[in-house]
Protein backbone atom coordinates (compact mmCIF):
# COMPACT_ATOMS: atom_id res chain seq x y z
CA UNK A 1 0.00 0.00 0.00
CA UNK A 2 1.16 3.17 -0.40
CA UNK A 3 2.42 5.87 2.28
CA UNK A 4 2.31 8.90 0.77
CA UNK A 5 1.79 11.38 4.10
CA UNK A 6 -0.48 12.76 1.34
CA UNK A 7 -3.08 9.80 1.29
CA UNK A 8 -5.76 10.62 3.94
CA UNK A 9 -8.68 8.43 4.52
CA UNK A 10 -10.89 10.46 2.83
CA UNK A 11 -8.97 10.68 -0.12
CA UNK A 12 -9.30 6.66 -0.34
CA UNK A 13 -13.04 7.14 -0.52
CA UNK A 14 -13.26 10.03 -2.79
CA UNK A 15 -12.48 7.65 -5.48
CA UNK A 16 -8.33 7.30 -4.83
CA UNK A 17 -6.90 10.47 -6.09
CA UNK A 18 -4.21 10.18 -3.56
CA UNK A 19 -3.91 6.69 -3.59
CA UNK A 20 -4.05 5.90 -7.12
CA UNK A 21 -3.64 8.00 -10.63
CA UNK A 22 -7.05 8.25 -12.33
CA UNK A 23 -7.20 7.41 -16.42
CA UNK A 24 -6.97 9.99 -18.33
CA UNK A 25 -10.40 9.22 -19.69
CA UNK A 26 -12.14 9.01 -15.99
CA UNK A 27 -14.81 10.82 -14.71
CA UNK A 28 -13.78 12.32 -11.30
CA UNK A 29 -16.30 13.37 -8.74
CA UNK A 30 -15.68 13.63 -5.29
CA UNK A 31 -17.94 11.29 -2.95
CA UNK A 32 -19.68 12.64 -0.03
CA UNK A 33 -18.06 10.56 2.94
CA UNK A 34 -20.02 10.08 5.90
CA UNK A 35 -20.22 6.28 5.55
CA UNK A 36 -17.74 3.96 4.71
CA UNK A 37 -17.34 3.20 1.46
CA UNK A 38 -18.18 -0.49 0.80
CA UNK A 39 -15.62 -2.62 -1.25
CA UNK A 40 -15.70 -5.47 -3.17
CA UNK A 41 -12.73 -6.95 -4.11
CA UNK A 42 -12.61 -9.65 -7.34
CA UNK A 43 -8.95 -11.87 -7.67
CA UNK A 44 -8.27 -12.91 -4.25
CA UNK A 45 -4.45 -13.88 -4.65
CA UNK A 46 -1.29 -12.39 -3.37
CA UNK A 47 -2.40 -8.87 -4.38
CA UNK A 48 -5.61 -8.87 -3.49
CA UNK A 49 -5.32 -10.40 -0.62
CA UNK A 50 -2.31 -8.61 1.31
CA UNK A 51 -1.87 -4.72 -0.36
CA UNK A 52 -5.91 -4.52 -0.92
CA UNK A 53 -7.55 -7.02 1.35
CA UNK A 54 -4.75 -6.78 4.86
CA UNK A 55 -3.53 -3.16 4.24
CA UNK A 56 -6.95 -1.66 3.48
CA UNK A 57 -8.50 -3.55 6.91
CA UNK A 58 -5.63 -2.38 9.06
CA UNK A 59 -5.08 0.93 7.40
CA UNK A 60 -8.46 1.84 5.95
CA UNK A 61 -11.17 0.48 8.30
CA UNK A 62 -12.93 3.01 9.84
CA UNK A 63 -13.55 4.75 6.30
CA UNK A 64 -13.74 1.23 3.91
CA UNK A 65 -16.10 -1.57 4.23
CA UNK A 66 -15.16 -4.72 2.61
CA UNK A 67 -18.60 -6.50 1.73
CA UNK A 68 -17.52 -9.29 -0.54
CA UNK A 69 -14.35 -11.17 -2.11
CA UNK A 70 -14.68 -13.10 -5.33
CA UNK A 71 -12.40 -15.29 -7.26
CA UNK A 72 -12.60 -18.61 -9.41
CA UNK A 73 -10.82 -20.48 -6.67
CA UNK A 74 -13.18 -21.77 -4.03
CA UNK A 75 -10.69 -22.76 -1.75
CA UNK A 76 -8.60 -19.31 -2.19
CA UNK A 77 -11.00 -17.13 -1.34
CA UNK A 78 -11.58 -18.83 1.73
CA UNK A 79 -7.90 -18.31 2.50
CA UNK A 80 -8.04 -15.18 1.10
CA UNK A 81 -10.33 -14.48 4.01
CA UNK A 82 -9.04 -15.64 6.65
CA UNK A 83 -5.38 -13.97 5.43
CA UNK A 84 -7.36 -10.71 5.12
CA UNK A 85 -9.45 -11.05 8.74
CA UNK A 86 -12.59 -9.93 7.44
CA UNK A 87 -15.76 -11.49 8.09
CA UNK A 88 -17.02 -10.32 4.51
CA UNK A 89 -19.06 -13.12 2.14
CA UNK A 90 -17.05 -15.32 -0.33
CA UNK A 91 -18.26 -15.89 -3.85
CA UNK A 92 -17.10 -17.39 -7.06
CA UNK A 93 -19.68 -16.11 -9.15
CA UNK A 94 -19.03 -12.10 -9.38
CA UNK A 95 -22.78 -10.96 -10.82
CA UNK A 96 -24.09 -12.88 -7.14
CA UNK A 97 -21.65 -11.10 -4.84
CA UNK A 98 -22.33 -7.85 -6.73
CA UNK A 99 -26.44 -8.17 -6.53
CA UNK A 100 -25.88 -9.13 -3.24
CA UNK A 101 -23.31 -7.44 -1.44
CA UNK A 102 -24.04 -3.63 -3.55
CA UNK A 103 -20.68 -2.29 -3.34
CA UNK A 104 -19.89 1.48 -4.20
CA UNK A 105 -16.49 -0.13 -5.61
CA UNK A 106 -15.32 -3.03 -7.40
CA UNK A 107 -11.19 -3.30 -6.70
CA UNK A 108 -10.41 -5.32 -9.70
CA UNK A 109 -7.02 -8.19 -8.75
CA UNK A 110 -7.16 -10.64 -11.26
CA UNK A 111 -5.08 -12.10 -13.99
CA UNK A 112 -4.32 -9.10 -16.21
CA UNK A 113 -6.43 -10.43 -19.12
CA UNK A 114 -9.56 -10.99 -17.11
CA UNK A 115 -9.48 -7.15 -15.78
CA UNK A 116 -12.08 -5.79 -18.83
CA UNK A 117 -14.03 -8.74 -18.16
CA UNK A 118 -14.86 -7.55 -14.49
CA UNK A 119 -14.84 -3.78 -15.04
CA UNK A 120 -16.96 -4.16 -17.75
CA UNK A 121 -19.60 -5.80 -15.80
CA UNK A 122 -18.89 -3.64 -12.79
CA UNK A 123 -19.93 -0.54 -14.60
CA UNK A 124 -23.03 -2.29 -16.38
CA UNK A 125 -24.48 -3.08 -12.55
CA UNK A 126 -23.55 0.47 -11.28
CA UNK A 127 -20.21 0.17 -9.14
CA UNK A 128 -17.25 2.45 -9.79
CA UNK A 129 -14.07 0.62 -10.11
CA UNK A 130 -10.52 0.81 -8.95
CA UNK A 131 -8.17 -1.86 -10.70
CA UNK A 132 -4.79 -3.14 -10.73
CA UNK A 133 -2.33 -2.15 -13.41
CA UNK A 134 -2.71 -3.30 -16.35
CA UNK A 135 -5.79 -2.00 -17.20
CA UNK A 136 -6.39 -4.36 -19.75
CA UNK A 137 -4.04 -6.45 -22.43
CA UNK A 138 -5.53 -5.53 -25.67
CA UNK A 139 -7.01 -2.93 -27.73
CA UNK A 140 -10.25 -4.86 -28.17
CA UNK A 141 -10.64 -4.43 -24.28
CA UNK A 142 -9.61 -1.09 -23.85
CA UNK A 143 -12.10 -0.21 -26.07
CA UNK A 144 -14.74 -1.89 -24.49
CA UNK A 145 -13.97 -0.55 -21.08
CA UNK A 146 -14.10 2.76 -22.50
CA UNK A 147 -18.02 2.03 -24.37
CA UNK A 148 -18.68 0.75 -21.02
CA UNK A 149 -17.03 3.56 -18.79
CA UNK A 150 -18.98 6.33 -21.10
CA UNK A 151 -22.66 4.32 -20.81
CA UNK A 152 -22.25 3.64 -16.95
CA UNK A 153 -21.34 7.30 -16.08
CA UNK A 154 -19.22 5.52 -13.43
CA UNK A 155 -15.45 6.23 -12.76
CA UNK A 156 -12.31 3.83 -13.23
CA UNK A 157 -9.45 3.99 -11.97
CA UNK A 158 -6.07 2.29 -12.11
CA UNK A 159 -3.68 2.07 -10.29
CA UNK A 160 -0.61 2.99 -10.90
CA UNK A 161 1.49 3.14 -7.83
CA UNK A 162 4.67 3.31 -9.31
CA UNK A 163 3.95 7.55 -9.86
CA UNK A 164 3.89 7.75 -6.09
CA UNK A 165 7.69 6.81 -5.65
CA UNK A 166 9.33 10.33 -3.92
CA UNK A 167 11.87 9.94 -6.57
CA UNK A 168 9.27 9.52 -9.99
CA UNK A 169 7.51 12.67 -8.10
CA UNK A 170 10.42 14.55 -7.86
CA UNK A 171 11.37 13.94 -11.85
CA UNK A 172 7.88 15.14 -12.65
CA UNK A 173 8.25 18.23 -10.39
CA UNK A 174 11.55 19.35 -12.44
CA UNK A 175 10.09 18.83 -15.33
CA UNK A 176 7.31 21.15 -14.97
CA UNK A 177 9.81 23.53 -13.86
CA UNK A 178 11.83 23.09 -17.38
CA UNK A 179 15.00 22.14 -14.83
CA UNK A 180 16.73 20.49 -18.27
CA UNK A 181 14.63 22.56 -20.75
CA UNK A 182 12.47 21.26 -23.67
CA UNK A 183 13.19 17.30 -23.27
CA UNK A 184 14.67 15.67 -26.41
CA UNK A 185 14.76 12.11 -25.66
CA UNK A 186 14.50 9.83 -22.38
CA UNK A 187 16.48 6.18 -22.09
CA UNK A 188 14.40 4.00 -19.38
CA UNK A 189 16.13 0.77 -18.92
CA UNK A 190 14.40 -1.44 -16.20
CA UNK A 191 17.02 -4.47 -15.09
CA UNK A 192 15.70 -7.72 -13.22
CA UNK A 193 18.01 -10.14 -12.01
CA UNK A 194 17.63 -13.84 -12.10
CA UNK A 195 15.52 -13.84 -9.04
CA UNK A 196 12.97 -11.03 -9.36
CA UNK A 197 13.19 -11.52 -13.30
CA UNK A 198 12.83 -15.22 -13.08
CA UNK A 199 9.22 -14.68 -10.63
CA UNK A 200 7.20 -13.95 -13.69
CA UNK A 201 8.53 -17.22 -15.80
CA UNK A 202 6.94 -19.44 -12.78
CA UNK A 203 3.60 -18.07 -12.76
CA UNK A 204 0.50 -17.14 -15.02
CA UNK A 205 2.50 -14.13 -16.57
CA UNK A 206 4.73 -16.74 -18.83
CA UNK A 207 1.96 -16.70 -21.25
CA UNK A 208 0.51 -14.01 -23.00
CA UNK A 209 -2.61 -14.55 -23.01
CA UNK A 210 -2.73 -14.07 -19.29
CA UNK A 211 -0.36 -11.12 -19.03
CA UNK A 212 0.14 -9.47 -22.43
CA UNK A 213 4.19 -10.12 -22.33
CA UNK A 214 5.87 -8.23 -19.41
CA UNK A 215 5.63 -5.12 -22.41
CA UNK A 216 1.83 -4.82 -20.83
CA UNK A 217 1.90 -6.58 -17.44
CA UNK A 218 5.65 -5.48 -15.79
CA UNK A 219 6.24 -1.91 -18.57
CA UNK A 220 3.24 -0.44 -17.87
CA UNK A 221 4.11 1.02 -15.18
CA UNK A 222 6.97 2.44 -16.91
CA UNK A 223 5.36 3.39 -20.07
CA UNK A 224 2.73 5.23 -17.56
CA UNK A 225 5.43 7.33 -16.07
CA UNK A 226 6.89 8.02 -19.34
CA UNK A 227 3.70 9.69 -20.59
CA UNK A 228 3.01 11.48 -17.32
CA UNK A 229 6.17 12.82 -16.97
CA UNK A 230 6.48 13.88 -20.66
CA UNK A 231 2.55 14.87 -20.13
CA UNK A 232 2.38 13.43 -23.70
CA UNK A 233 1.01 10.25 -25.78
CA UNK A 234 2.70 8.06 -28.16
CA UNK A 235 2.66 8.24 -31.66
CA UNK A 236 4.67 5.52 -32.93
CA UNK A 237 6.19 2.69 -31.67
CA UNK A 238 8.70 0.21 -32.54
CA UNK A 239 8.92 -2.88 -30.26
CA UNK A 240 11.57 -6.04 -30.44
CA UNK A 241 10.86 -9.08 -28.18
CA UNK A 242 13.15 -11.80 -27.92
CA UNK A 243 13.12 -15.50 -25.32
CA UNK A 244 16.60 -15.55 -24.91
CA UNK A 245 16.92 -17.49 -21.52
CA UNK A 246 13.96 -18.93 -19.58
CA UNK A 247 11.18 -21.71 -21.36
CA UNK A 248 12.97 -23.76 -24.24
CA UNK A 249 16.74 -22.06 -23.53
CA UNK A 250 17.50 -25.15 -21.51
CA UNK A 251 17.94 -28.78 -21.52
CA UNK A 252 16.13 -30.13 -18.65
CA UNK A 253 12.64 -29.42 -17.48
CA UNK A 254 9.79 -30.31 -14.79
CA UNK A 255 6.40 -28.85 -14.25
CA UNK A 256 6.69 -27.26 -10.96
CA UNK A 257 9.74 -27.05 -8.13
CA UNK A 258 8.34 -29.73 -5.79
CA UNK A 259 8.21 -32.39 -7.67
CA UNK A 260 11.29 -31.48 -9.59
CA UNK A 261 14.09 -34.46 -10.14
CA UNK A 262 16.51 -32.08 -11.43
CA UNK A 263 16.20 -29.75 -7.69
CA UNK A 264 19.86 -30.30 -7.12
CA UNK A 265 21.32 -28.67 -10.18
CA UNK A 266 18.95 -26.74 -11.28
CA UNK A 267 19.96 -23.02 -10.03
CA UNK A 268 15.72 -21.78 -10.01
CA UNK A 269 15.17 -24.00 -7.75
CA UNK A 270 12.27 -22.63 -5.69
CA UNK A 271 10.73 -23.70 -2.45
CA UNK A 272 7.60 -22.81 -2.35
CA UNK A 273 6.29 -24.19 1.22
CA UNK A 274 9.20 -21.74 2.96
CA UNK A 275 6.20 -19.31 2.86
CA UNK A 276 3.19 -19.95 4.86
CA UNK A 277 1.03 -17.34 3.15
CA UNK A 278 2.18 -18.89 -0.40
CA UNK A 279 1.17 -22.30 0.99
CA UNK A 280 -2.62 -21.53 1.85
CA UNK A 281 -3.08 -19.27 -0.82
CA UNK A 282 -1.91 -21.65 -3.41
CA UNK A 283 -0.56 -24.81 -2.54
CA UNK A 284 -3.66 -25.69 -0.63
CA UNK A 285 -6.05 -24.72 -3.27
CA UNK A 286 -3.97 -26.56 -6.57
CA UNK A 287 -6.76 -29.24 -6.74
CA UNK A 288 -9.21 -26.48 -7.82
CA UNK A 289 -7.70 -25.15 -10.81
CA UNK A 290 -3.91 -26.77 -10.93
CA UNK A 291 -2.37 -23.11 -10.96
CA UNK A 292 1.22 -24.02 -9.70
CA UNK A 293 3.22 -20.97 -7.87
CA UNK A 294 6.32 -22.51 -8.33
CA UNK A 295 6.06 -23.38 -11.91
CA UNK A 296 9.40 -24.58 -13.94
CA UNK A 297 10.83 -21.50 -15.81
CA UNK A 298 12.24 -23.78 -17.74
CA UNK A 299 8.63 -24.67 -19.33
CA UNK A 300 8.48 -24.95 -23.26
CA UNK A 301 4.97 -23.51 -23.07
CA UNK A 302 6.94 -20.01 -22.04
CA UNK A 303 5.73 -17.89 -24.79
CA UNK A 304 6.23 -13.99 -23.27
CA UNK A 305 9.75 -12.46 -24.08
CA UNK A 306 12.79 -12.47 -21.66
CA UNK A 307 14.27 -9.69 -23.77
CA UNK A 308 13.11 -6.26 -24.59
CA UNK A 309 13.26 -3.48 -26.52
CA UNK A 310 11.24 -0.60 -27.45
CA UNK A 311 11.20 3.05 -29.23
CA UNK A 312 8.54 5.40 -28.83
CA UNK A 313 8.06 8.92 -30.97
CA UNK A 314 5.83 11.18 -28.58
CA UNK A 315 3.44 13.34 -30.02
CA UNK A 316 5.18 16.57 -28.88
CA UNK A 317 8.39 14.83 -30.74
CA UNK A 318 10.08 13.12 -27.95
CA UNK A 319 12.38 10.18 -28.65
CA UNK A 320 11.73 7.16 -26.03
CA UNK A 321 14.44 4.37 -25.95
CA UNK A 322 13.16 1.67 -23.44
CA UNK A 323 14.14 -1.85 -22.61
CA UNK A 324 13.73 -4.61 -20.58
CA UNK A 325 15.89 -7.63 -19.42
CA UNK A 326 14.97 -10.41 -16.98
CA UNK A 327 17.97 -12.28 -16.40
CA UNK A 328 20.26 -10.22 -15.61
CA UNK A 329 23.18 -10.46 -12.35
CA UNK A 330 21.67 -7.46 -10.22
CA UNK A 331 18.60 -5.60 -10.41
CA UNK A 332 18.67 -1.74 -11.32
CA UNK A 333 16.77 0.68 -13.36
CA UNK A 334 18.59 3.75 -15.56
CA UNK A 335 16.95 6.17 -16.42
CA UNK A 336 17.90 9.73 -18.39
CA UNK A 337 15.81 12.57 -19.56
CA UNK A 338 18.05 14.87 -22.01
CA UNK A 339 16.76 17.98 -22.26
CA UNK A 340 18.32 21.45 -24.05
CA UNK A 341 19.76 22.40 -21.24
CA UNK A 342 20.46 19.55 -19.37
CA UNK A 343 20.25 16.10 -18.39
CA UNK A 344 18.23 14.26 -15.05
CA UNK A 345 19.73 10.98 -14.57
CA UNK A 346 18.19 8.16 -11.88
CA UNK A 347 19.84 5.47 -11.10
CA UNK A 348 19.04 2.31 -9.22
CA UNK A 349 21.70 -0.01 -8.29
CA UNK A 350 21.05 -1.85 -5.15
CA UNK A 351 24.02 -4.09 -3.72
CA UNK A 352 24.92 -6.90 -6.41
CA UNK A 353 23.39 -9.66 -5.94
CA UNK A 354 24.21 -12.40 -8.69
CA UNK A 355 21.95 -15.47 -8.48
CA UNK A 356 22.91 -17.66 -10.41
N1 LIG B 1 0.81 -2.47 -8.86
C1 LIG B 1 1.72 -3.39 -8.65
O1 LIG B 1 2.87 -3.08 -8.42
C2 LIG B 1 1.31 -4.84 -8.70
C3 LIG B 1 2.09 -5.81 -8.07
C4 LIG B 1 1.65 -7.15 -8.12
C5 LIG B 1 0.51 -7.47 -8.84
N2 LIG B 1 -0.21 -6.49 -9.45
C6 LIG B 1 -1.41 -6.83 -10.22
O2 LIG B 1 -2.34 -7.50 -9.39
C7 LIG B 1 -3.07 -8.46 -10.15
C8 LIG B 1 -3.00 -9.81 -9.44
O3 LIG B 1 -1.66 -10.25 -9.37
P1 LIG B 1 -1.19 -11.27 -8.24
O4 LIG B 1 0.28 -11.18 -8.17
O5 LIG B 1 -2.00 -11.09 -7.02
O6 LIG B 1 -1.56 -12.68 -8.93
P2 LIG B 1 -2.13 -13.97 -8.20
O7 LIG B 1 -1.93 -15.08 -9.15
O8 LIG B 1 -1.59 -14.09 -6.83
O9 LIG B 1 -3.69 -13.66 -8.07
C9 LIG B 1 -4.55 -13.63 -9.17
C10 LIG B 1 -5.92 -14.13 -8.67
O10 LIG B 1 -6.86 -13.97 -9.73
C11 LIG B 1 -7.69 -15.12 -9.74
N3 LIG B 1 -8.28 -15.26 -11.06
C12 LIG B 1 -7.70 -15.66 -12.20
N4 LIG B 1 -8.58 -15.65 -13.20
C13 LIG B 1 -9.74 -15.22 -12.67
C14 LIG B 1 -11.03 -15.01 -13.20
N5 LIG B 1 -11.31 -15.22 -14.49
N6 LIG B 1 -11.99 -14.58 -12.36
C15 LIG B 1 -11.73 -14.34 -11.05
N7 LIG B 1 -10.54 -14.54 -10.49
C16 LIG B 1 -9.56 -14.97 -11.30
C17 LIG B 1 -6.75 -16.27 -9.38
O11 LIG B 1 -7.47 -17.38 -8.93
C18 LIG B 1 -5.92 -15.61 -8.29
O12 LIG B 1 -6.48 -15.76 -7.03
C19 LIG B 1 -2.46 -8.46 -11.55
O13 LIG B 1 -3.27 -7.70 -12.41
C20 LIG B 1 -1.13 -7.78 -11.37
O14 LIG B 1 -0.72 -7.06 -12.52
C21 LIG B 1 0.17 -5.19 -9.39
Amino acid sequence: MITDSTITRRSFISGGAALALTASSVVSAPRAAERRLRMALVGTGARGSFTWGQEVVEGYGDVVEIVGLCDINRKRVEAAKKLIGTNAPSFVDFDRMIKETRPDTVVVTTVDATHAHYIVRALELGCDVMTEKPLCTDEEQCLSILDAQRKSGKKVTVTFNARHDPEAKKVKELLMEKAVGDVISVDFHEYLDTSHGADYFRRWHRLKENSGTLLVHKASHHFDLANWWLDSTPVEVTAFGDLKFYGRNNSFRNTHCRVCPFKQQCKFYWDVTQNQSYVKLYVDCESEDGYLRDGCVWREDINIYDTMSVVVKYENGVFLNYTANTYLPFEGQAISINGRRGRLVGTEEPTPRCTI
